[in-house]
């Protein structure tokens, strides 16, 4: 069926890694962001968060062999994720999502579901 796989229907592997370069760029010079990551390298992280996208979307589940159940309200506890850590996470998303210059409903497709999951995410309601 055409719409049996959102992985291939918006380019594959390309299109993730694409996404998150340009999201974790705007992460290395974001100075709310930058001191939540405990590693030096960004390189990692950016790895992890490519290959879970790719897993979510139905591409291969690499991230799993590799990591696990994601359980990732649980893995985000350690970091502080208030409304402003959100706000500043999905800014960068944003670029990064605008950036691929998606068809329709795929674009909104993708930014739904990264909103929702960023407020999700939050574990902490206390000011800065
Ligand atoms: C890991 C921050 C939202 C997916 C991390 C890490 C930090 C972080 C500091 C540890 C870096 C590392 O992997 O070593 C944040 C902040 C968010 C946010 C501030 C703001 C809302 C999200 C969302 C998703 C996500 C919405 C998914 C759609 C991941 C994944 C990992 C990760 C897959 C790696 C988990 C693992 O296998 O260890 N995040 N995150 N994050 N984040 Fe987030």
């Amino acid at each position: 069926p055409e719409e049996a796989n959102f992985f291939v229907a918006v380019g594959g592997e390309p299109t993730f890694r694409q996404l998150v370069d340009v999201f974790y760029a705007g992460v290395a010079d974001d100075p709310l962001l930058r001191p939540l990551y405990p590693e030096e390298d960004l390189g990692p992280a950016a790895e992890r968060l490519t290959l879970f996208l790719m897993q979510y979307w139905g591409g291969p589940t690499t991230y799993s062999e590799n990591r696990g159940h994601p359980r990732l309200r649980m893995r985000h506890a350690p970091f502080r994720v208030g409304p402003a850590e959100r706000d500043a996470w999905l800014r960068h998303m944003r670029t990064a999502v605008d950036a691929l210059e998606l068809p329709e409903p795929h674009r909104s497709t993708l930014w739904d579901y990264l909103e929702r999951a960023a407020y999700f995410m939050v574990n902490t309601m206390d000011p800065a």
